[in-house]
């Protein structure tokens, strides 16, 4: 009784060490993309997204085999170890680069992880210290945003004859040519483009 009573009277912040803990909140779950050079085992899902946008005509198709010829020029964005995003470096001098096969899954677009993985590139091309990365893009506004500028086609003559031949829109082609310049040349680009 004694012991009751003297409960009764304890201060507020006392009953409280009594209590259960309140419940931790419940996290919420939003998982980060990492965005790294691929290895051969990404190939399958490098694969299975390009070539899911290659059936819409977003880009041209990839066979598994050029991807694991090239795996070094490949950088992959992952989310819980699912390829969620790509890009590719292809040489075509040692001045002309192109960034090709750009995709990220739908459900993930809008959320930073393409320019995550196009800033990858592009320091991935500083070191190797290629002067001038282009892309033929319908996606101008991004690759604005990822600092590229507009240029024209035929200063690309390489990419014209090399992939452009095997596209069906050879002749009435609807991409914007767009340049980014990685030396500085008194504001010039690495190929006076
Ligand atoms: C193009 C693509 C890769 C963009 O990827 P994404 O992850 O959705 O783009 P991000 O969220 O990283 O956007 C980066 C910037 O580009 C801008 N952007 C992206 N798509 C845009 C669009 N359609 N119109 C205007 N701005 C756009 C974003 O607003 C953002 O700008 P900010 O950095 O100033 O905020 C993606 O839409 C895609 O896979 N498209 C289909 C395949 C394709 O067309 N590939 C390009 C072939 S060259």
């Amino acid at each position: 009784m004694f012991e009751l009573d003297q409960a009764a009277t304890l201060p507020v912040s006392n009953y409280a060490s009594h209590l259960t803990p309140a419940p931790a909140p419940i996290p919420t779950y939003s998982p980060t993309p990492s965005v790294r050079l691929a290895t051969p085992t990404d190939v399958p899902g490098i694969v299975l997204l390009v070539n899911e946008f290659a059936r819409r005509g977003d880009l041209l198709p990839r066979s598994p085999q050029a991807i694991a010829q090239g795996i070094g020029n490949w950088f992959i964005a992952e989310i819980d170890g699912v390829i969620v995003g790509c890009v590719s470096l292809l040489r075509y001098t040692s001045g002309l680069v192109e960034v090709r096969s750009l995709a990220v899954s739908d459900s993930v677009q809008g959320q930073g992880i393409g320019k995550k993985l196009v800033q990858a590139l592009i320091a991935e091309a500083r070191q190797r210290q290629i002067p001038t990365l282009f892309a033929l893009t319908r996606a101008v506004p991004f690759f604005l945003a990822c600092g590229f500028t507009l240029t024209d086609k035929s200063h690309f003559p390489e990419k014209v004859w090399h992939d452009c031949q095997q596209c069906p829109l050879v002749n009435n082609c609807d991409e914007t040519a767009v340049v980014l310049s990685l030396v500085e040349r008194h504001g010039e680009h690495g190929l006076n483009l």
